[in-house]
């Protein structure tokens, strides 16, 4: 398809694009949230008396007054419900004051009397109890039989999602129920929630999300503040406005777990791989269960008879672990692609050529065929356009310099979906559907693909997303937003075209469809998108700095809808990817029991001068596997493999294998 700006590009620049809590409100009091500072313990009174009495102050909500809620699947929603502790930084109280700055002032002075009680928070290797997910031949006897073996331990830190946009809500009340305005990854969900946890009939909860400034995952699941928000506003009966700070997001809104990652590859003298063990140790909050698949992308990636792949939990009082941008295989194909690397060097053999001995011709997890692989054809690609061939380490001055490369990869999925499309009298067409435009470029892509459907100019189709009213959708995550909500929109526009063989008559045509038979009878295929990143280094040899001037991902994520913002999608994912590898980390203090660095100033993410000559680009992939628009998601699979890319090639340039992330110079020199 031909390339469209973001259709909502204006309104961006301008500021006519509102954000959550940006929308004029009559009224509106301001909440500030109190995070626990204690590490585990119970909450044993809270001052709200002395706070009350301050000018401006309207409520004080904790545990000691809040009302009781409904619980759903995840107790970070059960607000102010409990006198426990269960990490520090957790929500435990809120103030509702005339203005931000009252609010502020009084969640600072409100005194919450705990008893503490010792917490831990240190993720260690150490106890036993492996859960393999995925067991297949005998891999220790393949391993010991192997003519080459890597046994290592890669590891990630604890990352956080920073969105420009904070979690946040306006929440009001009046006859006809509860509107918020909610910066979320998919209103249908936020709404279906709400309801569940204020006990409301669904059409009573409205949730209004036309643009969101990112997510990554952090507001993929309903978050705390939309039920704070809607809970003050109930109290104070006025409106209420409330964002988490950028210091309460790191602990309030979910973040990516550390990872301890053993990787284990046997292979015979001709680099065959006859075993593939990838083991991994994460952390989980007390509160709720996630687990973070890292190990998932091995189950995939290359042939080898022998395998095993296995996670272990330990639970911690630590908060709570999410979403982040490509779970799973992020953190996963850094330790894959480590330990792809160092065997080719072991072994002597360009680090390419390995992986494509070890191209599976099916996928290895279950057998089933591909729905289309074009692997082999990326690192391909790359590799010519990269300058890989003949690659050397080289030295200017006191620097060195180096390239690496690494795979990628990102299943493909897709959730069922409901969308409107209407054909107006004046020539114009409507299509309408919950979907969420979190920055990716989705509104504009499901133009196309909508005017594409109905065999007219994209100038003539508006889409109507980000609100629970619109027909319901699933949210803007696991890179299936496109695909599933574009399959909808689709096969609405087809069967409205059908109808439009008269004269439209002045009240429009109207179609309304539902995807969800069409998944249920989709064939058996293996589907993922994949990829292959190349970088360039230069590393400083007095301080250890490494530098990134070129960096290069090729991917096969099936027919690009919209070029431009795809682009900008991928370059995105592997600026965090640069990030990843090079800067990002939340530190845990171990005596106090909370990540340190708590903003970005001490959270440290790659800036533009940090940026150079960055560049995605994508083959032709005609899959006829997918969904009417042949295409595969691309959200996540930029960040994928992209920090293994770099530490590669810093081992290229140096011969210094990092195998804890961030590559720090301190981890270099
Ligand atoms: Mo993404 S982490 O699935 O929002």
């Amino acid at each position: 398809m031909r390339p469209l700006e973001r259709v909502e590009a204006r309104d961006k620049v301008t500021g006519a694009a509102r954000y959550a809590i940006e929308y004029p409100v009559e009224g509106a009091a301001h909440v500030v949230a109190v995070a626990a500072t204690i590490g585990r313990g119970e909450i044993e009174s809270v001052a709200a008396a002395e706070v009350l009495a301050m000018p401006g102050v309207l409520a004080v909500l904790s545990c000691e007054n809040a009302p009781k809620l409904n619980s759903v699947d995840d107790a970070e929603l059960e607000v102010f419900q409990s006198r426990t502790v269960s990490y520090r930084g957790q929500l435990v109280a809120a103030v509702v004051a005339e203005t931000l700055e009252t609010a502020r002032e009084a969640a600072a002075r409100l005194r919450i009397g705990y008893r503490a009680e010792q917490h831990d928070v240190h993720l260690r290797d150490g106890q036993s109890g492996f859960r393999a997910d995925v067991d297949q031949g005998d891999p220790e006897a393949a391993l010991a039989e192997a003519a080459v073996s890597i046994d290592e331990t890669y590891t990630t830190p604890a990352e956080h999602n920073n969105p420009m946009e904070p979690h946040a809500t306006l929440a009001e009340w009046n006859e006809d129920g509860l509107t918020v305005h909610d910066s979320n990854q998919g209103s249908t969900t936020v709404r279906d929630t709400l309801a569940k946890v204020f006990d409301l009939d669904p059409a009573k909860v409205r949730v209004i999300s036309p643009h969101v400034g990112g997510g990554f995952g952090s507001k993929g699941t309903p978050r705390p503040t939309a039920v704070l928000a809607a809970m003050a506003a109930r109290e104070v009966k006025r409106p209420v406005k409330l964002a988490f700070t950028r210091q309460q997001m790191f602990s309030m809104t979910g973040y990516r777990t550390p990872t301890i990652q053993r990787v284990r590859l046997g292979a015979d003298a001709d680099g065959r791989l006859s075993a593939i063990v990838h083991e991994v140790i994460e952390q989980n909050s007390t509160v709720r269960e996630f687990t973070e698949k890292t190990a998932g992308p091995s189950r995939i990636m290359y042939r080898a008879p022998h395998r095993r792949m296995a996670h272990r939990l330990v639970q911690l009082d630590v908060p709570a672990t999410s979403w982040m941008r490509g779970p799973g295989e992020t953190p996963g194909m850094w330790g894959l692609e480590s330990a792809m690397d160092e065997l080719a060097v072991t072994m002597g053999i360009d680090p390419i050529e390995l992986r494509i001995r070890n191209e599976p011709e099916t996928s290895p997890e279950d057998g089933l065929p591909w729905s289309s692989r074009n692997l082999v054809a990326c690192l391909r690609e790359g590799a010519e356009r990269f300058g890989w061939t003949g690659r050397r380490a080289g030295r200017e001055g006191r620097t060195l310099t180096g390239m690496g490369v690494a795979s990628a990869t990102y299943p493909v999925n897709r959730e069922p979906n409901t969308a409107t499309a209407r054909a107006e009298p004046d020539g114009r067409f409507t299509v309408r559907i919950a979907a969420a435009d979190i920055g990716t470029g989705a509104r504009t892509a499901l133009t196309l693909i909508a005017a594409e459907a109905l065999k007219a100019d994209p100038g003539r189709v508006t889409v109507e997303i980000g609100n629970s009213d619109l027909p319901k959708a699933s949210l803007a995550g696991g890179s299936t937003g496109t695909a599933s909500w574009g399959t909808a929109v689709h096969n609405a526009c087809e069967a409205l075209l059908a109808e439009l063989d008269a004269p439209i008559p002045p009240e429009g045509v109207e179609v309304t469809v539902d995807t969800k038979e069409e998944l249920e009878s989709q064939e058996k295929y293996a589907r993922h998108a994949f990829g292959a990143h190349f970088v360039e280094v230069r590393v400083d040899i007095d301080t250890g700095e490494v530098r990134v001037p070129r960096m290069l991902g090729v991917f096969a994520a099936g027919r690009i809808i919209n070029p431009t913002t795809a682009r900008s999608q991928l370059i995105g994912g592997m600026t965090m990817g640069l990030g990843m590898a090079l800067m990002e980390e939340s530190t845990m203090d171990l005596e106090f029991g909370d990540y340190l660095n708590h903003d970005l100033a001490q959270y440290h993410v790659p800036v533009c001068a940090d940026v150079r000559d960055l560049e995605a680009i994508w083959l032709d992939e005609k899959d006829p596997h997918l969904n009417p628009m042949g295409s595969k998601g691309i959200g996540e699979i930029g960040i994928v493999g992209a920090a293994a890319a770099v530490a590669n090639a810093v081992h290229h340039a140096t011969g210094v294998r990092v195998r804890d992330l961030p590559i720090t110079p301190s981890r270099l020199l």
